[in-house]
């Protein structure tokens, strides 16, 4: 369980069976950015300041500052191992084979689980926006997951199936997609910064922290969220041309964007609308997403951001642009699907590489013969997706999916830093500045935004860990490509049975087992 794939296997393998490689630098970072910008700076933007106040904008920069390291460890690994499958690709290369299947079986949360909560996030938008301009009142029963007052969330659930079929259609058309919905979410922020600055308000900071720091340290690890999903770019590297030059520039130009903007924007929320939490009796913050806070805010909701379902519009509402305020919803509704499509094409990819590696059965690695993707694994995820969209609120979703994602940044971190001392020539295109430095504090960043989150969180995680490796001594142990001396894998066919090759240089021998 100790095995590693040797870098140069993986390489290899990737060069010789790597999907089309159609992706530049700027296709990449519009895939970046639209991961990246989405429900988190949409939607959970409420819930920050629930936690934290106007601290929220703390919360945001110590959020951003773990990616923006984090980043950097997975640009290098990114440039280094330009192949599918990002931080459990690594991992297997460093750290193990059974690390690399827990780092994989956490990006299931990240992916799967953030693309869920997309999903509920695109829901809550559009509904409101429906309601809204055609005064309807659509029964919460259809609209809302069981948690959230209702049954089923079935528009969650509808563009969770959409953005799948796109997926099955293929990379280059839905990247095409994806590059007008990220020019929507762009002009959309950029409209309600160019609103709100102008009528900020310096008293709106204050108090500034009314939940202390723990409450900031809450706010940030449920922010998180709004930077995840630069790092699937890493997750297109075999469907990158030039990925050495590239894929550090998708990484950290669409963060360094995104960052930028949510700066602007949460400063716009506090200082145009105020952003203080709605508190008990006792002075003490009513947790997002309870019943407490709920009936709280039916007296208080006309007059709190930490109350709408729809923050940045209802602040455009609030400051006097009730149609700009509109359509800052409706291209929130055009323009999430983009995230739940960059979350679900990661998700694929990973898949696909497991599958690969023969820690998970060959089947899902097929490939379409007419449009070229993982099909199988496509569907599969996306009826997945669909069914968290459908029954969990998004609130739940993006701290789930965050443990993941907190994981797996922590273990590539460490990949990095491992991979310094024993393979200190490998040619690196991009290196992480101050590695000895700039590692340790990604990987202790992610570590204290972990243990930031929710008790319920952290639970569920450990629990998805436990099953993980019962699923991995049960099936991956025994069904490894490498495990089994094969270290060549199937055509992308997907029809043809792995071919054993004879070991490379540096391999493990067949079936050994290096400590
Ligand atoms: N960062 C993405 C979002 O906020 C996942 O929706």
């Amino acid at each position: 369980m100790w095995r590693v794939k040797p870098l140069d296997a993986i390489i290899a393998t990737a060069e010789k069976k790597s999907l089309h490689r159609s992706l530049g630098p700027v296709q990449l970072t519009l895939l970046g950015i639209g991961g990246v910008i989405g429900t988190g700076i949409f939607v959970l933007t409420a819930e920050a300041a629930q936690k934290a106040g106007p601290g929220m904008i703390a919360a945001f920069v110590i959020a951003g500052i773990v990616c923006a390291v984090a980043a950097l460890c997975y640009a290098e690994m990114a440039a280094m191992v330009p192949v599918s499958g990002s931080a459990y690709t690594y991992s297997y290369a460093v750290m193990g084979e059974m690390i690399a299947w827990m780092v994989g079986w956490a990006l299931i949360l990240e992916y799967a689980v953030a693309a869920g909560a997309v999903s509920v996030g695109w829901s809550g938008y559009v509904v409101g926006l429906i309601e809204n301009a055609f005064h309807l009142d659509i029964p919460n029963a259809l609209v809302r997951g069981p948690l959230d007052g209702g049954l089923v969330n079935l528009p969650a659930m509808a563009i969770a199936l959409v953005v799948t079929v796109l997926l099955v259609i293929g990379t280059k058309e839905s990247a095409t997609v994806n590059a007008i919905l990220v020019a929507i979410k762009i002009v959309a922020l950029s409209l309600f910064i160019f609103l709100a600055l102008p009528v900020m308000k310096i008293e709106h900071f204050t108090p500034f922290a009314p939940l202390g720091f723990k409450g900031i340290s809450a706010a940030a690890a449920s922010i998180f969220f709004a930077y995840v999903g630069f790092d699937a770019v890493s997750t297109a590297a075999e469907e990158t041309r030039d990925p050495q030059r590239n894929m550090p520039i998708g990484l950290i130009g669409s963060l360094g964007i995104c960052t930028i903007f949510y700066m602007l924007v949460a400063s716009g929320v506090i200082g145009s609308v105020g952003a203080q939490p709605v508190l008990d009796a006792h002075g003490a913050g009513l947790r997002p997403g309870s019943a407490e806070l709920t009936a709280a805010c039916q007296t208080a909701g006309a007059t709190h951001v930490v109350c709408s379902k729809e923050a940045l519009a209802w602040t455009l509402r609030q400051i006097g642009w009730p149609q700009i305020g509109n359509l800052l919803g409706l291209a929130a509704g055009l323009a999430l699907p983009s995230v739940i499509l960059m979350m679900m094409f990661g998700q694929t990819r990973i898949f696909f590489v497991m599958s690969r590696d023969g820690l998970l059965p060959a089947v899902l690695s097929k490939v379409h013969p007419k449009f070229h993707t993982p099909h199988v694994i496509t569907i599969i995820t996306g009826v997945a997706v669909a069914l968290f969209a459908a029954f969990f609120p998004v609130g739940v979703l993006a701290d789930i999916s965050n443990s993941g994602t907190l994981f797996a940044f922590a273990m590539v971190a460490i990949a990095v830093l491992m991979l310094r001392k024993t393979d200190p020539d490998r040619r690196r295109p991009f290196k992480t500045p101050a590695v000895a430095v700039v590692a340790p504090i990604a990987a202790a960043g992610c570590i204290y935004l972990f243990f930031s989150l929710s008790a319920e969180t952290q639970i569920l995680f450990f629990s998805w860990a436990a099953i993980g490796l019962v699923v991995y001594f049960l099936y991956g142990y025994r069904h490894s490509h490498l495990g089994r001396g094969v270290v060549e894998v199937a055509e992308l066919s997907g029809d043809a049975p792995p071919v054993p090759v004879p070991p490379m240089p540096n391999a493990p021998t067949p079936g050994e087992k290096q400590a």
